[in-house]
């Protein structure tokens, strides 16, 4: 390839070019993103990670240049050399640059590339799974390499706002052993242990709890995590929390207070938020009865109500029958949508809610000629008007019910109804941000699978010294010192203060089921390292991942990682995971079964 370039050195990058670099030689690399010819006159746009930039070559001007142009494809990448100009009446408004082109003087063709498998464009609609087996295609589109930088961005952020309060950047093991966050293991096979395994970590909680009791005072790792758990839009198998530990602590506000200048920090420098004053706190109590979640999205209303003591002797025997067997009737009001709802979006809704475990949806709509229900003719005149008070209905106003014996359900039932109503009919503002905590959260949860109590959030979180007297008598009412950060209705974070006093973990342990011996085996060296002085402390991790879906408002997860993975847990670029050579698994003295 002749080299008709005097010098290869870039000057600048495509995106800086203004106005007011008019006159000056200038080289740019990148790859061509658009190639039009016009005889004697040809333009193409080069893209680099900056933006794009409009080159003209003209036939007048070098011969040599404008033929080695002519060869040009999409996605070749380029060295271009040449002179700022002026569009003159021909301004590109929407292009940072669309001010100015270069005038090529020198054309050198790094690489050639053959035709890409779809266009390298933000708005081209290509099929989800092709741009994943060519994701370093994929990324190449302006969009996705904002996610990277915004990510990269925070990243820096919350490193030197960590450093500037003294935690350390400590490295924890990826090989190591089993952790408990509650989802599955990935386990990893050791040829010198056969028969044994590592565990990948589900999240660096027990070594950051050891480096406290190692003295290192605060801890954080931007550490990668690894959950073999069913993916959702906000869920990878594999992902980057913000971790952090820290000495000293007396109650959650001292780790909430750090976390929470974190977040005020990279909002502020990210997304421009203005805060003032504390994050709204919230106990799980309150976010569950009136939001019927622990990760409450509160910028609008569809707020629950309990109506379990006015329906508990009427006449519709889901509602009185619910109540009778230990359960509850709740139900929220969709306030002047009774115009914008049919009898489908009824059975719609009654259908979305049996994903949440609800046998169906009753409802009622208020409309000018009366209340049209799917259950009302089985209710006393004052029963109706009861509901229709507490509902503080209006004409207009469409109400929906669930009966259940369990209370969770109408919980996780009308808690998702209400978010799925309020996105469908864009019932708030998108581009505001809603910041908050939920504390005390209730120490265990009841596992109908393994019928005993289990950690809700881990077994290391402490109980509420308010709660202690509990845990004889009433364990499932006992508050934990945990708290979660969330914002726009996601869990960003979550963390707790941690046990430091080994008698209380052996009396959580065995609340939880753990004999003496799966203690010792699951975390002999964690419980005996709090023997020899554990410093009071505690912690909480926040999600990259989603940190960075918030600030950007990207809706899915694959869209800030650059290597993601698809539903299934596999990577389409690279076909992970695949099978192996049967010699690697001999050295491994493992053997496979097809099932
Ligand atoms: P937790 O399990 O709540 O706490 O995780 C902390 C945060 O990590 C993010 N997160 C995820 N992000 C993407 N994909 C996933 N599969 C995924 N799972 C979790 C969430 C979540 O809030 N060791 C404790 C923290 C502590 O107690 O200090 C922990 O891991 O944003
Ligand atoms: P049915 O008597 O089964 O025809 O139900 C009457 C109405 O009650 C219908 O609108 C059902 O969807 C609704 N319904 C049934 N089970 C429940 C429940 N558990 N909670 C709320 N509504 C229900």
């Amino acid at each position: 390839m002749v080299d008709i370039l005097g010098s290869t050195k870039r000057t600048h990058k495509c995106g800086v070019l203004r106005g007011s670099d008019i006159g000056s030689e200038v080289t740019v690399m990148g790859f061509v993103a658009k190639y039009r010819n016009l005889g004697n006159l040809l333009f193409i746009d080069v893209r680099d990670i900056s933006g794009l930039v409009q080159v003209a070559f003209d036939d007048n001007v070098d011969k040599e240049v404008f033929e080695r142009a002519t060869t040009l494809r999409t996605e070749y990448v380029v060295a271009i050399t040449g002179t700022v100009r002026s569009r003159g009446s021909n301004i590109n408004k929407t292009l940072p640059t669309g001010e100015i082109e270069i005038l090529a003087t020198g054309l050198k063709i790094l690489a050639e590339a053959e035709t890409t498998p779809f266009e390298i464009k933000d708005d081209a609609k290509v099929n989800e799974n092709l741009r994943l087996t060519y994701r370093y295609l994929d990324l190449r589109r302006p969009s996705l390499q904002k996610a990277l930088i915004l990510r990269d961005k925070i990243t820096h952020i919350v490193r030197n706002y960590l450093s500037d309060n003294g935690f350390l950047d400590i490295e924890t093991p990826c090989l190591g052993k089993s952790t408990p966050e509650g989802a599955r293991d990935y386990l990893v096979p050791s040829r010198v242990h056969p028969g044994e395994f590592y565990a990948l970590p589900q999240s660096p909680q027990l070594y950051k709890q050891l480096l406290m009791i190692a003295g290192m005072d605060r801890y954080y790792q931007i550490a990668r995590c690894f959950r073999d758990e069913d993916l959702r839009a906000n869920r990878q198998p594999e992902f980057t929390q913000i971790d952090l530990e820290m000495s000293y602590v007396e109650s959650c506000e001292d780790v909430m207070g750090v976390a929470e200048g974190l977040i005020k920090k990279v909002f502020s420098e990210c997304c421009g938020c203005t805060f003032d004053g504390p994050f709204r706190r919230i106990t799980w109590k309150e976010a569950m009865e009136r939001w019927g979640s622990d990760k409450p999205d509160t910028r609008f209303g569809l707020e629950l109500n309990n109506i379990s003591d006015i329906v508990k002797d009427c006449g519709f025997g889901v509602f009185s029958g619910a109540v009778a067997n230990g359960g509850a009737v709740r139900a929220i009001n969709a306030k002047g949508l009774v115009s914008k709802m049919t009898r489908k979006d009824m059975d719609a809704y009654g259908e979305f809610v049996k994903s949440y475990g609800a046998k169906g949806l009753a409802w009622a709509m208020v409309k000018p000629e009366g209340v049209t229900s799917s259950f009302f003719k089985f209710l006393t005149e004052d029963e109706q008007k009861a509901i229709l008070a507490k509902l503080n209905a209006e004409e207009g106003d469409v109400l929906f019910f669930v009966a259940s014996d369990k209370p969770k359900v109408t919980f996780d039932a009308l808690g998702a109804l209400r978010c799925e109503i309020a996105s469908k009919y864009e019932l708030f503002d998108k581009s505001q941000y809603d910041f908050l905590w939920v504390t005390e959260f209730p120490m265990f949860e009841w596992s109908e699978e393994e019928q005993r109590l289990v950690a809700m959030h881990h077994p290391f979180t402490s109980p509420m010294v308010e709660d202690f007297g509990l845990l004889d008598t009433d364990p499932i009412n006992v508050r934990s010192n945990a708290y979660d950060m969330v914002i726009n209705g996601q869990e960003a974070g979550g963390g707790s203060i941690r046990i430091h006093n080994p008698e209380l973990q052996k009396k959580i342990f065995n609340l939880i089921g753990l004999t003496q011996e799966q203690i010792k085996e699951k975390f002999g060296f964690f419980v005996d390292a709090f023997k020899y002085g554990a410093p009071p402390h505690g912690g909480l991790a926040f999600g990259l991942d989603r940190m960075t879906m918030l600030c950007g408002q990207i809706d899915n997860i694959k869209d800030v990682i650059a290597f993601p993975k698809v539903q299934n847990a596999s990577c389409l670029m690279s076909d992970a995971p695949s099978a192996v050579d049967p010699q690697q698994l001999a050295d491994l003295k493992i053997e496979t079964k097809n099932n």
